[in-house]
């Protein structure tokens, strides 16, 4: 399958949540049995000589491919999640996003020093939910820390907030 019918299988939905906003609807890339496979074995190919240990994900549409790449390239799995759902002890950032205000939570013993870190979500947009989730991730000093998106929206240069040692990649730029 090409990029293109890879980008073809990811639905545009003009003024969702609000108005002005086009939103990239990942589940209709989800429930297609071939462009989940392809973006699945895309992904894997990026990463598979990196030597991750951990897919971090963000809550929620970055626990979809997390805990499926992570199964793949034979790492742990650790959720990034909004406030108060994680039940043991936490570390916390806030940020702007593309529209309103968040907050992140991860647990204090996810991540040691021994960790090859591959942090994963959706879409890139602003850069506001991965910079404040790196910011999480740093604070437990990883030997390494990778960041991946499927969809990168150029257009917003979020890629331009992480600092010049994250190594970014995106499968598909829109
Ligand atoms: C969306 C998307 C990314 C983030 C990108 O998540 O899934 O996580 O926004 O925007 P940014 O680059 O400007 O920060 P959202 O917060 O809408 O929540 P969801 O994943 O739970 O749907
Ligand atoms: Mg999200």
């Amino acid at each position: 399958m090409s990029k293109e019918t890879l980008k073809k299988s990811i639905r545009e939905i003009p003024d969702f949540p609000i108005p002005g906003i086009l939103f990239y609807d990942v589940t209709t890339l989800f429930k297609d049995p071939a462009a989940l496979q392809e973006l699945s074995d895309t992904m894997y190919e990026m990463y598979k000589d990196k030597g991750i240990t951990k897919v971090v994900g963000i809550e929620s549409r970055g626990f979809i491919m997390g805990p499926i790449l992570a199964t793949r390239l034979g790492a742990g799995f650790v959720p990034i999640r909004k406030p108060g759902k994680l039940p043991a002890e936490t570390i916390e950032e806030s940020y702007e996003k593309e529209y309103g205000k968040d907050t992140v939570q991860m647990h204090k013993d996810a991540i040691d020093e021994n960790d090859v870190i591959l942090l994963h979500d959706d879409l890139l947009a602003t850069g506001g939910t991965m910079a404040a989730a790196c910011k999480l991730v740093k604070q437990m000093n990883p030997k390494k820390i990778y960041v991946n998106f499927i969809i990168e929206l150029q257009e917003l240069h979020g890629r331009n907030v992480f600092d010049k040692d994250i190594d970014i990649e995106s499968v598909l730029s829109l």
